[in-house]
């Protein structure tokens, strides 16, 4: 159990945040949260718990929890690359920078060294939930599960799909094999976590351009077969992407067409981006309930657009949207910068738009960071919030430690330390990160 500040999103139209000084979470054995008080005074806290068989953790004066990030759209192999190619356009940085990189996965002892560091690197930032692409190499990717269920992360892990438009020495050998090593990544999945409980495999063509019709039908024909599994990939970037896709496949009018003709657009989609909507897209995308991984970081500098996505469109139209650190491409595997660029990214819009779109607020981009994110994944029934019920992701901020969060003053409430956090902090000030109730992460204070 936890006593003490706990700020977390509700699932209110406006995205309310909920923000209590003096609460009480109470979590099983299991990691789910049995009980939530939202507003205990110090001395009924022993009554309310019972600590012969409960731990009860009194956070200091100089801490709150918050529900874990969740990181919507994330390129593990490309941890060791993040802010190279900056200024290039995608498919220019995908052959200069990414390819070269993400080919050195082939050796198991390299994806196990950089696989290590990012997992541990992502837990630092307080990222509790991640969708992670993996290279091509089925057993780099079971390495990356492998450590994550080790670590003790909530993941999706994709092995990527690309049978074409790639050089020989980043490719798969072939259409058959592409889709025969996929289905022997979601074996393994299914039997380190057989229940899936923490991984999950998600199918993962990396975009039309790198896929055969006969790789992305085969991919349909295993989502089709395979309901639970999530699947991701990148959709309408940018540009040269969007022109490059429509000469592969002249036969559709748009992305849109072109991935729900193979199966590949369900509620459980995950698509990256998202740049460049029209009215049409954004209907097919709210009809087949897609979630959209918003990564204002790399759109907004590297391979991108160098235009950020419709972020408030997508809210007004009901679409699911969270945040990607899109890391890699996105040079900063912090959610807390990629809250910050979606909103710098949001005001640059409202000025476009003419104060139609209106940009974020902090309370929006802290929801699109948690329970958003959860909505996109599916997962809002186990995460996103501390609702009764669900299981406990979270982590604990610590506003006094060394780092760029110090000018907290004595007078500040909790709603000004929460704004403090969200626009200064990073993660020194992030001292304990929980996945299902376990602590993952500790910084001793
Ligand atoms: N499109 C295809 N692959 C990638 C990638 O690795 N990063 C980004 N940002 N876009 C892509
Ligand atoms: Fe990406």
């Amino acid at each position: 159990a936890f006593y003490g500040p706990v700020i977390h999103s509700l699932s209110t139209p406006d995205h309310d945040v909920e923000i209590l000084p003096s609460a009480l979470l109470v979590v099983s054995p299991q990691g789910v949260i049995t009980a939530f008080h939202k507003d205990v005074k110090a001395g009924d806290v022993e009554s309310l718990v019972d600590t012969k068989t409960t731990t009860l953790h009194h956070l200091s004066p100089s801490q709150f929890i918050i529900p874990g990030f969740i990181d919507t759209h994330n390129h593990a192999p490309q941890w060791a690359q993040r802010g190279l190619g900056q200024g290039q356009h995608i498919l220019d940085w995908l052959s200069a920078i990414t390819f070269p990189n993400e080919a050195r996965f082939q050796d198991p002892a390299h994806a196990k060294r950089i696989y290590s560091s990012a997992i541990d690197g992502f837990l630092q930032q307080g990222i509790t939930t991640a969708s992670y692409y993996g290279s091509i190499h089925p057993e780099a990717t079971n390495i990356l599960a492998d450590l994550v269920l080790e670590k003790g992360q909530r993941a999706f892990v994709g092995k990527c799909n690309m049978t074409r438009n790639s050089p020989d020495y980043y490719l798969d050998d072939s259409i058959e094999q592409s889709l025969k090593d996929t289905e022997s990544c979601i074996a393994h999945i299914r039997q380190i976590d057989p229940d899936g409980i923490l991984i999950k495999h998600v199918l993962t063509p990396r975009f039309a351009i790198s896929c055969d019709p006969e790789c992305l039908a085969g991919l349909g024909q295993i989502a089709a077969k395979n309901p639970d599994l999530p699947i991701q990939t990148h959709f309408n970037e940018a540009e040269q992407e969007i022109t490059a896709t429509r000469e592969l496949f002249p036969q559709f009018e748009s992305e849109a067409d072109l991935y729900s003709h193979y199966g590949l657009l369900t509620k459980r989609s995950i698509l990256a981006h998202c740049c460049y909507m029209t009215p049409y897209e954004f209907d097919r995308l709210k009809e087949l309930q897609c979630g959209v991984a918003h990564c204002p970081i790399s759109n907004m500098t590297v391979g991108g657009g160098f235009m950020a996505a419709p972020i408030r469109e997508f809210m007004n139209r009901g679409i699911k949207v969270g945040l990607g650190t899109d890391s890699g491409g996105g040079f900063s595997s912090s959610m807390l910068d990629a809250m910050r660029m979606a909103m710098v990214a949001s005001h640059a819009r409202e000025v476009e738009s003419k104060g139609t779109d209106k940009g974020l607020k902090i309370e929006e981009a802290f929801y699109l960071a948690t329970l958003g994110g959860a909505e996109v994944c599916c997962l809002e029934d186990k995460v996103g919030n501390f609702e009764v019920g669900k299981e406990f992701d979270a982590a604990v901020v610590d506003w006094s430690r060394d780092g760029v969060m110090t000018m907290v003053e004595p007078e500040d409430g909790l709603e000004t330390v929460f704004e403090k956090f969200v626009m200064t902090g990073d993660d020194r000030n992030i001292v304990g990160v929980y996945v299902r109730g376990r602590l993952v992460r500790e910084v001793r204070c």
